[in-house]
């Protein structure tokens, strides 16, 4: 077996600061370019219900099980599985898997995130603003279809999280997610008591709250479940390489269970804040990923101070998108920090130019490359697909194989009660029936029906 060079670690410092970089983590563009757009597709509450179930069944217990293990190997996603199981050299596969989804994941979100970068000044000058749809949905189309944009804005965020993560752990990723999550909160409450003001919030909550389950099809189950595991950013080692930087102390299925909390929440907030506005201009609830882009400057700029609001929806999202990339770019930096003894910077360099060049096949999906197709998808529709509804699953299916069967009740007892430290007996047992038997059992046959096998 080959051993990883002995170097120095870089942690979170303060609880405080291990909740506000998880949260981070999972609260994303997923909460408010995904969540809406999915749920407006898919029959509302219906599919929140579905999305509900996945989390509890899956999601959350992968997110526990992910924490944990990086907590104990305090390594990087794939080092750890080494170091946990040196035996058997596969079981690394996981961790591998992991930093090529962080690649395919970030290469379309940074692009969706230049979007939003490119939104904050666009709106702040008025030039995306009107309560013209056709008008605002041009304005979207002539800055997707233009490769030099695209391009740019892409970079602008790859160089951004970049310098972030050059940082390190604690000076940068902790202290950034610090400051950033409670502005982000902030914004989110100003701009949902605004939309529930509006004539439109009662029809608005009830598609949010009302199930239509017609529309819920394996199909729809599937996208669900991948939701639920890009949200808690689990399924790919982000969350074992954040565990591996959690104090000992720290209480991780609480944490977790947290985390999960406030990332629905936001999720909610950010439908709360979409819908009665969606609703009150007689928009269609079902326009999906244009939601964001074309429906929301369209609606807004129909409400007194909406042009603020547009700005601030859209620096909101630009922050819920930095403290997501951070993340998933730290699964490949701290990789090769570790393993190839590089340091930070060298890592960092490295990981943004791989980026900038597999990235621009999803930034110029919808221009130059919109002809290029694999499996009828553009790239940018491809790694999504690949990502939320294959290899995340797949990801997370392994990992609890991985605890539930191979690494043994004993140990998860010991690592998820800090050695005895804590009192939590019930709820390692309920996490670990959970683990062992029923999210693989889940995770398999939602999968399975999804992609039409069984
Ligand atoms: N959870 C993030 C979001 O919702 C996305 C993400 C996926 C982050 C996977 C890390 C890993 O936007």
């Amino acid at each position: 077996m080959e051993t990883s060079k002995p170097v120095k670690r870089d942690s979170f410092t303060t609880g405080i600061g291990v909740i506000a970089a998880t949260l981070g983590s999972a609260v994303g563009l997923g909460n408010i370019w995904k969540f809406p757009a999915l749920t407006g597709l898919n029959g509302g509450a219906a599919f929140i219900t579905v999305y509900l179930l996945s989390t509890l069944m899956a999601g959350l217990p992968v997110m526990i099980a992910e924490l944990m293990l990086g907590r104990r190997s305090k390594s990087d996603a794939l080092t750890t599985f080494r170091v946990l199981h040196p035996k058997r050299e596969s079981w690394a596969l996981i961790g591998a898997a992991g930093v090529l989804s962080a690649f395919l994941i970030l290469a379309f979100y940074t692009e969706v995130a230049g979007w939003v970068f490119a939104y904050v000044f666009k709106a702040a000058s008025g030039s995306v603003l009107s309560s013209d749809p056709k008008v605002t949905s041009a304005a979207f189309a002539s800055l997707i279809s233009d490769p030099v944009q695209s391009i740019f804005w892409q970079c602008c965020v790859l160089l951004f999280v970049g310098g972030i993560i050059v940082l390190g752990v604690s000076k940068g990723i902790e202290s950034t997610t610090k400051r950033l999550m409670p502005v982000l909160f902030l914004i989110l409450l100003m701009i949902g008591v605004r939309s529930l003001m509006l004539p439109g919030a009662a029809a608005g909550l009830s598609f949010l709250f009302h199930p239509d389950f017609s529309k819920v099809t394996g199909a729809v189950v599937l996208t669900a479940m991948g939701l639920a595991f890009f949200k808690l950013s689990v399924g790919m080692g982000t969350m074992i390489t954040y565990g591996s930087y959690f104090r000992d102390d720290q209480n991780i299925p609480m944490t977790a269970l947290r985390v999960m909390l406030a990332d629905l929440t936001v999720s909610l907030l950010a439908g709360i804040a979409i819908f009665p506005a969606v609703f009150t201009y007689g928009f269609k609830p079902e326009a999906g990923p244009s939601l964001l882009f074309i429906t929301i400057p369209a609606v807004f700029s129909q409400m007194p101070f909406g042009n603020v609001f547009v700005v601030l929806f859209f620096v909101l999202g630009a922050i819920a998108a930095t403290g997501a990339m951070l993340s998933i770019m730290e699964v490949p930096v701290a990789y090769l920090h570790q393993r190839f003894g590089f340091t930070r910077f060298r890592a960092t360099a490295l990981t943004v130019a791989l980026l900038a060049l597999i990235g621009s096949t999803a930034a110029l999906s919808n221009s130059t490359l919109a002809g290029f197709k694999l499996f009828g998808m553009t790239m940018f529709d491809l790694y999504d697909f690949l990502t939320s509804n294959l290899l995340l699953p797949l990801g997370g299916f392994f990992i609890c194989i991985f605890v539930g069967w191979v690494w043994g009740e004993q140990k998860v007892r010991a690592a998820l009660s800090n050695d005895g430290a804590l009192e939590n007996r019930a709820m390692i047992s309920t996490f670990f029936f959970i683990v062992r038997y029923v999210a693989p059992v889940t995770i398999l046959v939602i999968l399975l029906r999804g992609l039409k096998i069984i």
